[in-house]
């Protein structure tokens, strides 16, 4: 198995501003490169608090960062970082963290086991949990889910312009064969979505972005630990996030906006003199972005490592 290439390693950790002794979170611990790199920034008197649903990228975890489990300078949990608020209550750390990480979506591990069912370059069973201890796969999805909503599906998840004739496709197919492979699904995609052989993506590239997300809740997860990861920081206090779509960008970033409480900047009476704490409170700002744009990774990182190429970091810093 080829170990995930971590992305925007040092932006993501520079980003958090972390130092000695501080309390962090990976949301997504994955091959552990941020992990690894945030421990660091802590030193021993630190306590990194990681993340994962995926059991395999736990394990491997453990095996590389023995040393600071065994100190207790890093806590692994395996869970939904959906989860984050309760457990950092649970603990008695709200109000007391420093930085919040996480670097969404698949690690490289899942799309190169080829059992895990993620990738149509091969055939496997079509799974594409990340958590392979409960929830329904994708073949399970697609046995009985409607017809509209599965159009729905195709669009919200995938941008898939040719939504609707790709689930009709599905519906009468598995009226006669139950679809359980990743090479039957793609096949039947590339089937009934013609697009020109000169288009450089896979035809099935979108269904198996749409599958995945819905398989995983991705972008539930996501709303999600965007409030509670914020929540749980202390004053000054970073959030920092890499995503590598456009749908979960877009969620990151208008996240990110309604944390800072920007928006409600027209309420503020423009007659009347004000200092600058007094317009903090009035527009109940509670965030400040780091930076209006979002970080990209170097050419030269993308040529290491392609899968980088869509990587955005984006920053905030809690008031
Ligand atoms: C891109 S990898 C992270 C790679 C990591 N930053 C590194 O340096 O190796 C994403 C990881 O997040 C995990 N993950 C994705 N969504 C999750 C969620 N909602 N809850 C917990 N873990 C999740 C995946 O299982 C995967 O291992």
């Amino acid at each position: 198995m080829t170990p995930h290439q971590t992305v925007l390693l040092d932006e993501l950790v520079n980003a958090l501003a972390l130092k000695a002794g501080d309390i962090a979170i990976d949301c997504t611990v994955g091959g552990a490169g941020h992990t690894e790199k945030m421990l660091q920034a802590v030193g021993p008197k630190g306590l990194i608090l990681g993340f994962d649903r995926d059991e395999r990228a736990l394990g491997l975890a453990r095996e590389r960062l023995a040393g600071p489990l065994a100190t207790g300078c890093l806590r692994l949990i395996k869970g939904p970082f959906s989860s984050l608020g309760q457990v950092v209550d649970a603990a008695g750390l709200t109000g007391k963290i420093a930085g919040v990480c996480a670097d969404i979506g698949v690690s490289s591990m899942h799309l190169d086991e080829v059992e895990r069912g993620f990738s149509f370059q091969n055939d496997a069973p079509l799974d594409m949990r990340m958590d392979q201890e409960g929830g329904r796969t994708a073949a399970e999805l697609l046995a009985d889910i409607e017809l509209d909503a599965l159009t729905q599906l195709l669009r919200d998840y995938g941008e898939e312009p040719k939504a609707r004739q790709i689930a009709k496709r599905i519906v009468h197919t598995r009226d006669e064969t139950p679809i359980t492979t990743t090479a039957q699904l793609a096949a039947l995609v590339k089937a009934a979505a013609a697009y020109p052989t000169a288009s450089r993506k896979h035809p099935a590239t979108r269904t198996f972005q749409a599958l995945r997300i819905a398989v995983n809740d991705e972008l539930g997860e996501l709303q999600s630990m965007l409030d509670s990861g914020f929540a749980v920081l202390k004053p000054h206090g970073r959030f920092a996030i890499i995503s590598f779509h456009s749908l979960e960008d877009r969620l990151v970033k208008h996240g990110f906006l309604a944390l800072t409480g920007r928006r409600e900047r027209a309420d503020i009476p423009r007659d009347i003199p004000l200092r600058e704490i007094d317009v903090v409170q009035l527009m109940h700002v509670r965030g400040q972005i780091i930076k209006p744009f979002p970080m990209l990774p170097s050419e030269a990182q993308i040529r290491a490592n392609p899968r980088a190429r869509s990587a955005k970091l984006r920053t905030i810093e809690k008031i």
